[in-house]
């Protein structure tokens, strides 16, 4: 029984029973073009089917040319001098840099190679200079790393952190980006948010949030670990000044890859987060130069990029959403599943809850029982599990996913020993 507080406090969210015919018409036809064509790419990936991996918002995996480039790598490496090898593969770098960027639709010169996006975000939020009493807004939604190091940049230099809420599901942007609005003071030197909440999956309006932030003068920060390779869009659009993101996620790169944009005009005012020589202030490798560090992974992101313009970024993010609203579709005659993604604006991931059911309980008992793996969630205003899947993801193991949650639904889950 859904008690009336529990009612109210999801009273936003659309139960999967009452979800709009439109948009569940978008999964409805199952047309077999639709799996025939996607089996070739199924086949780039050598992934343990035994299991069913439905966390691919956490790290996706590289197909298997992207595997092969890099054990290829690894080996040229070893097999000469360090100093050597690297001498020879800095104008690779330099060409995987322009891949990149040409994609992110960024200047090569904006964009550095990081590990993953908590060191991007953390380069910008560690290195922009500020002073105590100078503010920050971010959002309550916000990756607890991210979070996390404001927190101590707060205790540290007595910054001000200010926070405003995300609904859930995301009805209203407009009233997102006058909260932000709302939130800027004289004192706000930077606005903080992700372009996809990693909690349901919602992309929110950044275009309009840097337009907002903008007019008051203030720079934006943009958490992209969850869009690049996964949305159609670039940077030019958003008009950001710094997006980070990982590459180990949607563009599935090897594991340790990630970027950094910093808009050109600002990489003299940001600090690296080591130290680099002197002379390179303006050069945004100062924010590579990090002491030894593999070049296998980072060349082998070459062929990740040649994967995903293989597929087209357009067609790669409808067959996301695809996916999406298959499992979604399977799932909405269940009454006690409420859909707490707002799908007319997110990708891969959708959250829901199920009601009466602990998420951390059903996402064990999903993994130990089926070998399905999706992502509990219990932050904020968000209680439920997070379910993405990848483009490797076959309709039957989406079948399977759904017809083991309705004998969920129908059976409860097994009572602790
Ligand atoms: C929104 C968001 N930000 C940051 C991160 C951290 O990514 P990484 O661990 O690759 O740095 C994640 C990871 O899932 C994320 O979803």
């Amino acid at each position: 029984m859904i008690t009336r507080r529990r009612f109210l406090r999801t009273a936003g969210g659309a139960s999967l029973a009452t979800l709009p015919a439109a948009r569940l018409a978008m999964a409805a036809p199952l047309l077999a073009h639709q799996t025939d064509e996607w089996y070739a790419v199924q086949q780039a990936f050598a992934v343990d089917r035994s299991l069913t991996h439905l966390n691919n918002g956490g790290v996706c995996p590289a197909p298997k040319s992207v595997m092969d480039a890099l054990s290829a790598h690894q080996a040229a490496s070893n097999r000469r001098p360090f100093y050597a090898h690297q001498g020879e593969v800095a104008a690779q770098i330099e060409s995987v840099r322009s891949g990149l960027a040409n994609l992110l639709g960024c200047e090569s010169e904006e964009l550095a190679l990081t590990r993953n996006t908590s060191e991007g975000m953390e380069i910008c939020q560690l290195g922009i200079p500020m002073e105590a009493g100078d503010e920050i807004v971010t959002t309550d939604h916000d990756y607890p790393r991210m979070m996390q190091t404001w927190t101590q940049r707060s205790a540290r230099d007595g910054i001000v952190i200010r926070s405003v809420p995300v609904g859930v599901p995301l009805m209203d942007p407009e009233d997102l980006v006058r909260s932000i609005e709302q939130a800027i003071t004289p004192r706000t030197r930077l606005v903080m948010c992700c372009h996809m909440v990693d909690l349901t999956g919602q992309v929110l309006p950044i275009r309009e949030i840097v337009r907002i932030a903008h007019t008051h003068g203030v720079p934006v920060l943009v958490d992209g670990a969850q869009t690049f390779g996964h949305l159609p869009f670039s940077v030019g659009d958003l008009k950001c000044d710094f997006y980070a993101t990982s590459l180990h996620k949607w563009i599935m790169g090897p594991e340790g890859t990630g970027l950094l944009y910093v808009k050109r005009e600002h990489i003299p005012k940001v600090w690296p987060l080591m130290p680099a020589r002197a002379g390179m202030e303006s050069d945004i490798r100062k924010f590579e130069d990090a002491g030894t560090r593999a070049s296998a992974p980072f060349l082998a992101l070459a062929e990740a990029l040649r994967f995903h313009e293989g597929i087209g970024s357009q067609e790669k993010f409808d067959r996301l959403c695809y996916l999406r609203d298959y499992w979604l579709d399977g799932l909405s005659g269940e009454a006690r599943v409420l859909l707490l993604t707002e799908t007319g604006s997110a990708g891969a991931l959708a959250t829901v809850e199920v009601a009466e059911m602990d998420p951390l309980a059903l996402r064990n008992h999903l993994w130990d029982r089926y070998r399905i793996r999706v992502r509990p969630i219990r932050q904020v205003n968000v209680s439920g599990i997070r379910v993405s899947p990848g483009i490797y993801t076959t309709l039957p193991e989406l079948d399977r996913f759904v017809t083991v949650m309705k004998s969920i639904l129908a059976d409860g889950l097994p009572t602790p020993d």
